[in-house]
């Protein structure tokens, strides 16, 4: 069984504590105690206030869940407690001295940082951007406005530029832009659109490499409790728990 320690207790936690299978919960800890407390309530884990104490447990794997501050506040911290990190909050990584930190603990110390697929799919093959030359990449974001925290009547763009100068304007919207830049080995182009029509969050991948060219749609249901956050992202830690420990991997 592996152990987890669950670091933010809202909307994915809360699908994460609901769908144990492989895992348990062993600790949780939330700036906003009550969170962590009802979690652990249906999770069995113990409830932290304060994360020193929480990151001192023994699990194996924290499961970051909470924001692109928490990464930058305790991603250290949990390397440095010998517990793979597990991010969804990737826009933290978008600042690349900070990365070559973090990595740079993670190999000190023995440790793994895993970034799930989040709420888009095909971060596997865009690897092979490390290797051979990708001329473009764009990713097309388009969500409702109460999602970007903005009113309109219209769909308008609110942002095009680089995944790691959006990211720092819309830390709770465009993670899946550093993933995908991660992915790929280069700052990804980002449109992010506004549209009252949509109800889904939608992610629209173009890529125009030397392998070939790529084009992903991604329409995603919202979580229930957070329209900023696709219920696929939750799933995709899911996933990734599932399988750490099968024999058989599939995709790159
Ligand atoms: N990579 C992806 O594709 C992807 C997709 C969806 C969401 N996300 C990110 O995952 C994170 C969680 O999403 P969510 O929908 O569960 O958000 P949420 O707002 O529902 O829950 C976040 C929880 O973390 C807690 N928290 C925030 N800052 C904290 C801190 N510094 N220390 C401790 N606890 C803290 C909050 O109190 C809250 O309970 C967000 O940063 C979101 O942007 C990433």
């Amino acid at each position: 069984m592996i152990r987890v320690g669950l670091l933010g207790c809202g909307n994915i936690g809360h699908i994460i504590a609901k769908n144990r299978g492989n895992f348990e919960i062993t600790a949780l800890y939330d700036i906003i105690f009550d969170k962590a407390r009802e979690l652990a309530d249906i999770s069995g884990g113990v409830p932290y206030d304060d994360f020193d104490s929480f990151v001192m447990q023994d699990f194996d794997y924290v499961i970051e869940a909470a924001s692109v501050k928490a990464v930058r506040l305790y991603g250290e911290k949990v390397l440095r407690n010998k517990k793979n990190l597990i991010v969804m909050s990737v826009g933290a990584l978008g600042d690349v001295e900070y990365r070559k930190d973090l990595v740079g603990i993670a190999r000190e110390y023995g440790m793994k940082i895993h970034i799930p697929s989040g709420a888009i799919t095909g971060l596997d093959n865009l690897k092979a951007g490390q290797i051979a030359k990708i001329e473009s990449l764009l990713l097309k974001t388009t969500k409702s406005p109460a999602s970007l925290g903005i009113t309109t009547d219209k769909k308008v763009l609110v942002f095009r530029g680089k995944a790691n100068e959006c990211i720092k304007e819309f830390p709770k919207n465009v993670n899946v832009s550093v993933a995908l830049s991660l992915a790929a080995g280069m700052d990804a182009e980002v449109e992010l659109w506004a549209d009252p029509a949509v109800e889904r969050n939608i992610h629209e991948i173009f890529l125009s490499a030397e392998f070939g060219d790529i084009y992903i749609r991604v329409n995603n249901v919202q979580s229930p409790d957070n329209p900023a956050t696709s219920y696929l992202a939750a799933l995709s830690i899911l996933t990734l728990l599932n399988n750490l420990e099968n024999p058989l991997v599939v995709g790159t």
